[in-house]
């Protein structure tokens, strides 16, 4: 009885603490903070693809963190709410500004093969099996999430690792609700997902894929996140969830050991820089080839004269697209893992070169298309990017990814980690395009320890040495023409922010010999079509993911988070200076 009343006492108490916190907080901050799907503030600015991510990081913020402990956070924070994009089972790209030294470093914590991963081994009968590339336990690669937000925290984190993880713990144990966009996900994939008992148990309910409004509850994630808490990468990488792993993957026929897992590392890489005009544009190195065709493009572009009244002017988009063609057909052959192929980077970023490509461009017509199959290149996959500016004048840009939506769809027995299927990403064999309908030959072959080549463009730009904008996308090969339109309709058509972000884009990437569009009018249509070009449509729409970007701007001293009108869930959150 006595207990009973002792544990009332203690919750009433608890239930005052918690309304005194929250009344003080509000008289703090009530005034200073703004969210929705595009937002201006004064002071820092946290834009994610999922609501409950952005509050995390802004919460972060808030405490007294800086922008990578933000980020940390919200990583952790998406790898619970965003199992469609971006778990602990994935890697990515993270983009830092230091303000204090004004220094720029970019990690890469970007899976790697395996010891034993072979370059055939996703050929059979001559043909690539593209289920065995995609959907199955050699689909993944050593995993690096953990590996690289640590790295990213033991440099530049202010708070205490574990207290960045508490949140996503949380959400992982206490469960949240399903949005519509994730329950349409879960229901697209459900086939996917139902591969492993411990899919099943999470993602379906009596038998039934989980709906909007019900709550998705994950407590071996939640349980892992714990150990990743207590010992950092060891919680990841070694002890039982390396042992759980390594196990799941011998009796199903996967690659990862315990030495892989042991193996792993994250690395700074040197950023790839460049100017266009007099923006100096700060992005990803190999083994992503976003940064160096990003430089690439914005150097060809030097020579092109726009007319920068009309983005959509057809002039605009033909010279554009040639150039998107030649730095995509570059990109086929020369670009992979930096530690296992020279990549010439110096020929990426020679202005001479970009000159001379340029010249190739075919001023009337689009190169001559052959006969493909769109539908082959619809797909509905899964990346996501986030962009955190704090008060201090720190910024990070950081793209995170499984591949496709919900990865391989294998959930490792016991762990709650759903594994990547970034395999996909190296050739597999030479000239057989992967599921963006990239091609590539011997640079990204599959070798052992490799890193896949990416396309993940995460991104910061400087005006005079201001941050002018943090951009980024998820999108595949669309990521990286993505950028390159966000930035162009930002400074040379001088859209706003938000215009910058919502204007139509457009896709070409060598081949297959077709101009992807979202939408033009029908004028345009025809013209582009005289041109020679092949069009298809894909929608701005979720559905399509023809680059769903994270961003920041800067005005002055204001910060303006855009959020994609593409995907739903997205939320921007600012803060302004109490005066
Ligand atoms: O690293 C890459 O380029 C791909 N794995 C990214 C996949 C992606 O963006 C899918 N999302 N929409």
């Amino acid at each position: 009885m006595e207990r009973t009343y002792e544990k009332e006492v203690i919750s009433m108490v608890k239930i005052v603490r918690y309304f005194l916190l929250f009344f003080i907080s509000n008289l703090i901050y009530s005034e200073s903070i703004e969210s929705g799907k595009t937002v201006i503030a004064n002071e820092s600015m946290v834009v994610t693809r999922h609501y409950l991510a952005s509050k995390v990081g802004n919460e972060v913020l808030l405490a007294g963190g800086n922008a990578i402990d933000a980020s940390v956070a919200i990583s952790f924070a998406l790898s619970v709410v965003l199992p469609q994009a971006s778990p602990i089972g994935g890697g990515g790209f993270m983009v830092i500004h230091e303000a204090e030294t004004g220094e720029n470093f970019t990690i890469d914590y970007r899976e790697m093969a395996p010891e034993k991963a072979t370059e055939d081994m996703f050929v059979v009968n001559g043909e690539v099996d593209r289920s065995l590339a995609l959907e199955s336990y050699l689909s993944s690669g050593v995993p690096g999430t953990v590996y690289g937000l640590y790295l990213a925290h033991q440099k530049f984190g202010k708070l205490p690792w574990k207290e960045l993880i508490k949140p996503a713990i949380k959400l992982a144990i206490d469960g949240f609700d399903i949005t519509p966009t994730l329950a349409k996900s879960i229901n697209t994939y459900k086939d996917k997902l139902s591969k492993t008992d411990d899919g099943k148990d999470i993602f379906f309910r009596n038998g039934e894929p989980l709906m909007a409004g019900d709550l998705l509850v994950q407590k071996d994630l939640g349980e892992t996140l714990t150990l990743i808490s207590k010992k950092g990468p060891a919680g990841f990488y070694k002890g039982s969830t390396a042992q759980k792993i390594q196990r799941d993957m011998r009796l199903n026929g996967g690659l990862i050991g315990l030495k892989d897992l042991r193996n792993y590392k994250a690395k700074y890489r040197e950023p790839i820089e460049f100017d266009y005009k007099d923006l100096s544009i700060v992005t990803m190195a190999p083994p992503s080839s976003g940064g160096l065709i990003l430089g690439l493009m914005f150097n060809m572009l030097e020579h092109i004269d726009l007319n920068t009244s009309n983005p959509h002017d057809i002039e605009n988009i033909h010279k554009i697209a040639e150039i998107m063609q030649i730095a995509f057909s570059i990109r086929s052959v020369y670009m992979a893992d930096s530690d296992f192929y020279d990549v010439p980077s110096n020929q990426f970023l020679n202005k001479k070169k970009a000159e001379l490509l340029s010249r190739r461009i075919n001023r009337d017509q689009s190169s001559t298309a052959e006969d493909f199959d769109p539908e082959t290149f619809k797909f509905k996959e899964n990346t996501t990017h986030y962009s955190v500016a704090d008060k201090f004048g720190n910024i990070v840009s950081t793209t995170t990814t499984l591949n496709t939506a919900f990865g391989s769809g294998i959930v490792i027995k016991d762990t709650g980690i759903l594994m990547n299927n970034e395999m996909d990403d190296f050739s597999a064999a030479p000239n057989q395009p992967n599921y963006f309908g990239l091609l590539g030959a011997y640079a990204n072959r599959i070798e052992p320890n490799k890193r896949p080549l990416s396309s993940m463009t995460p991104t910061i730009v400087f005006h005079k040495d201001k941050p002018y904008m943090v951009t980024g996308a998820q999108g595949g090969s669309r990521i990286i023409t993505a950028v390159l339109q966000v930035i162009l309709n930002y400074y040379e058509f001088k859209l706003s922010a938000e215009e910058a972000i919502y204007l139509p884009r457009y896709h070409h990437q060598w081949q297959p010999e077709m101009l992807m569009f979202e939408s033009f009018d029908e004028e345009l249509k025809e013209e582009l079509l005289n041109k020679g070009y092949s069009l298809y449509n894909r929608p701005a729409t979720y559905d399509f993911s023809n680059g769903i970007t994270s961003s920041i701007m800067f005005e002055g001293d204001k910060l303006i988070g855009v959020s994609d009108n593409r995907s739903d869930d997205f939320l921007s959150i600012g803060t302004n200076k109490n005066e």
